[in-house]
Parts: C-alpha cells; sequence; structure tokens
C-alpha cells in the first residue's frame, strides 16, 4: 500500500478508498492539520475529528467529552436536534456507552462480573468447540469466506449463548444490524430506512425479552429480567424494560460487530505480510502480542461511539464550542508515529504496545477479555489447520464494508485452505 502524504481537501469518512486505506490520510492529518471539522456520520451534522495519540487518549479520559447526546442541548453547530430524535433512537440510547455516570457506571456493573477474566476463562473449552466446528466444515472446501463462515460465527455464537438468544433469532438480529450500519445511497433515503430499520430492531428485542421472561435459561438476559424484576435492593439494581433493551442491544451489537473485525482483519494483516504470517504459524506462543498487535494494526472500531462537548472545551488551541460533536479516531491514535516505532509496520512481537483499540476512560471496552481469547484461539486454530491459508482474489479487490465509520470490517474474506 502505498504510504504517500497528500493534502485531503476533505475527509469523506465514506469513500471506498478512504474505507481501503485511512491511514495516509491520518498521518498527513496528524502532522498538518491534528484537528479539523469533518461531515459526521449517522446525519450528526458537522463533527471535529481529532487524530493525534495524546489528544484521543485526552478526549476519552475526559468526562466532558460526553456520549450522552441528550447533552448537546443548544449547541452552536447541530442545535436543535435532539427535538427531532425519534422514541425509538432514545431507547436505543439507553445504555451504558450514550449515557455518562452514575447511570453508565450503574449498568455497567449490573453486567460487569459476567466479563472477569475468571469469568471468561471459563468459557475456553466452549470456544475451542464452536471453533473447531467451524474449521471442520471449511476443511470440506477449497474456498471459504473467512468473515462468513468464520469470524462472523465464533462470536455470534458465544454471545447468544451468553445471553441466551436462541438460534432462529441469531441471523435476523445480524441482518438488522447490516442493514442498520451499511445503508449507502443519498441521505434521506438513507435516513428513511435506518429509522424503519430501528423500529424494526427494537421490536426484535423486545419480543426476544418476552421469550425470556416466558421461558427462562440460565443466561443474561434471564438474569437481568431478574435484576429489573426484584429492585429490592436499592437502585443499584434496577432496570427499566428500555434500559434492558438498551442493554441487551448493546452487549448483542458489541459481541457482533467488533471480534468478527478482529479475526478476519486479523488474518487478512497475516496473509498479506507472509513473514509475519509465517512467524506466527511457527510460533503460536507470540499470540498474545499477536492478538495486541491486530488490534493496534487493523482497527476493529475506528472511533468509538461520538462525543458531545458539555461545554465550552479547548483542543489544540482551539475552542470546541458546547454541544459539538467530536470524533477522536482510535484508528489514527495507534498509528501514531510519537507513540509506535514504525507505526505502519504489522509486527506480531511488538511489545509494549500500548494501542487504544478498546478505548481508554471510563467507557474501556467490557468484553476486552473475551475479545482477546476469541481472538487468540481462532487465529491459532485457524493457522494450525491451514498453515498454506492463502487469499482467493487479488489483493486490490479486497472490499471494506461502507459501514458508517467506526466499524471497520470486510465484505468478504475468499481464501483457499489449501496451498
Ligand atoms: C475486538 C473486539 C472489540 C473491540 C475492538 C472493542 C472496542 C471497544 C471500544 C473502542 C469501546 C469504547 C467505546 C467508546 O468509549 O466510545 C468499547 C466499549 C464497550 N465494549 Fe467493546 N470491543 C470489542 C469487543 C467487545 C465484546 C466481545 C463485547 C461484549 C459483549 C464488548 C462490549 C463492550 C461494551 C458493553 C462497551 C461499553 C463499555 C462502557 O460504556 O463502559 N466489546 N469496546
Amino acid at each position: 500500500m502505498s504510504h504517500v502524504h497528500h493534502a485531503p481537501k476533505t475527509v469523506k469518512m465514506g469513500d471506498p478508498a478512504f474505507r481501503a486505506d485511512p491511514y495516509p490520510t491520518y498521518a498527513w492529518l496528524r502532522q498538518h492539520a491534528p484537528i479539523i471539522q469533518v461531515k459526521a456520520p449517522f446525519g450528526f451534522g458537522k463533527a471535529y475529528m481529532v487524530t493525534r495519540y495524546e489528544d484521543v487518549q485526552a478526549i476519552f479520559k475526559d468526562p466532558r467529552f460526553s456520549t450522552d447526546m441528550r447533552r448537546r442541548g443548544s449547541g452552536e453547530i447541530n442545535g436543535g436536534f435532539n427535538r427531532f430524535m425519534p422514541r425509538s433512537v432514545r431507547i436505543l440510547g439507553n445504555q451504558m456507552v450514550t449515557q455518562d455516570d452514575p447511570n453508565h457506571a450503574r449498568l455497567k456493573n449490573l453486567v460487569h462480573k459476567a466479563f472477569t477474566p475468571a469469568r471468561i476463562a471459563s468459557l475456553h473449552s466452549r470456544i475451542e468447540i464452536i471453533t473447531k466446528d467451524l474449521l471442520d466444515a471449511a476443511e470440506k472446501r477449497d474456498v471459504i469466506d473467512i468473515v462468513e463462515d468464520f469470524a462472523l460465527p465464533l462470536p455470534m455464537t458465544v454471545i447468544s449463548e451468553m445471553l441466551g438468544v436462541p438460534e432462529h433469532m441469531r441471523k435476523p438480529f445480524r441482518d438488522l444490524m447490516t442493514n442498520m450500519l451499511d445503508t449507502p445511497g443519498f441521505a434521506l433515503s438513507r435516513f428513511f430506512r435506518q429509522f424503519m430499520t430501528t423500529r424494526r430492531l427494537i421490536r426484535f428485542l423486545g419480543d426476544l425479552i418476552d421469550l425470556r421472561r416466558r421461558e427462562p435459561d440460565d443466561g443474561m438476559i434471564t438474569a437481568l429480567i431478574a435484576a429489573e424484576q426484584k429492585g429490592d435492593k436499592g437502585a443499584g439494581d434496577k432496570l427499566d424494560q428500555e434500559e434492558l433493551i438498551g442493554m441487551v442491544f448493546v452487549l448483542l451489537l458489541a459481541g457482533h460487530e467488533t471480534t468478527v473485525n478482529l479475526i478476519a482483519n486479523g488474518t487478512l494483516a497475516l496473509l498479506e505480510n507472509p513473514d509475519q504470517f509465517r512467524l506466527l504459524r511457527d510460533n503460536p506462543q507470540h499470540i498474545k502480542t499477536a492478538i495486541e498487535e491486530f488490534l493496534r494494526y487493523t482497527n476493529p472500531v475506528e472511533h468509538g461511539v461520538v462525543r458531545f462537548a458539555s461545554e465550552d472545551l479547548p483542543v489544540l488551541g482551539v475552542t470546541i464550542p458546547k454541544g459539538s460533536v467530536v470524533m477522536a479516531m482510535l484508528s489514527s491514535a495507534n498509528r501514531d508515529e510519537s507513540v509506535f516505532k514504525d507505526p505502519d509496520k504489522l509486527d506480531v512481537t511488538r511489545d509494549p504496545n500500548r494501542h487504544l483499540a478498546f478505548g481508554v476512560g471510563m467507557h474501556y471496552c467490557l468484553g476486552a477479555p473475551l475479545a482477546r481469547m476469541e481472538g487468540a484461539i481462532a487465529i491459532n486454530a485457524l493457522l494450525a489447520r491451514f498453515p498454506h491459508l492463502q487469499l482467493a482474489i487479488p489483493p486490490t479487490a479486497v472490499r471494506w464494508r461502507p459501514s458508517v465509520a467506526n466499524f471497520r470490517g470486510l465484505i468478504a474474506l475468499p481464501v483457499r485452505t489449501a496451498a
């Protein structure tokens, strides 16, 4: 890939060329324009984009950069948006990522125990079995799609089993999410389609929760319903129906749309760097540093959720007016040359590796231990099973999802399983 630095007139987040390789643009921005205004995703109007590691980290760590869109109030740039916020969008926002403390902390605490490294370690053998079954099926074919046949079904099965989502409801959820995230087209039709999808999604989540009310199991949805009903341990344990929907939504979404990118983007990075492929295949003990490097180098999540300035806030000498949208690019921070040596080089033994792929500060990824374990099991098993794995399409034919930024994932990754 070329790394010729060019001056972007403007950064178009959805542009296929930018999606394919945003890194030269980020490198230019870090050097020449570390804070700029761009068109924001999801109809948010204009946003400030910040690209240097230090500034990205500072914004994530500063709760005055709120993730709660209700904090936008009468923002100078996009004022008035709140009046038009549909009820369905508000419900999906009723969860930990898009709320400030104390509500954020209360919601995170309710599920935090299920995601501690010790609890996640207990899933190890189950994840190995799911991985093995997927590879057994893949082995029967010469060409498989790493995304659909491997990287997606693994985390999807794991999070569905943790939550208690029955098999027949898993694909419909995925289809709804694809519809919502990957809707190209003109602004108005996109807005309409997203609006309709959001409504269907809320109904879907409501049905799922009702199912677990009628048929309780030992999964997290059932446990959360119990927390909703109890309410006798004080406010700390209470959840209302809208919060229940928001919670299930964020866990299912994060479980589906992120780890798939770690596994598939990581596989692509190895195929593009055969020396690193061989190094890891022949030395699987490097998997720990390799996973951190895939997180840094491939950026499954590009910028987390957008932030809103809850007051006038200075960044790099610019005053960001209250109510403005701020996008702090984790994917650019992870290639910052002032922090990482040879940042555009994939090095599966890189250590230390202070990447920000899981975010930083109070919204630090709840699922990090799970994602790391799924990624490690998946990639090592893939390399062991198919030691001569190869791309089945020319590298230039690899296509990235048009997803409105944030999730950095491949549409497909066709590979040959045997040499
Ligand atoms: C490679 C996989 C993953 C990556 C790269 C990733 C990345 C992130 C990032 C960047 C954030 C911070 C968002 C922000 O502050 O704007 C975050 C938060 C979060 N992630 Fe992950 N994630 C991954 C996997 C998962 C998994 C498997 C789950 C489990 C269901 C999960 C659940 C969450 C939750 C609930 C939050 C919100 C935490 C909070 O608001 O305090 N993530 N993740």
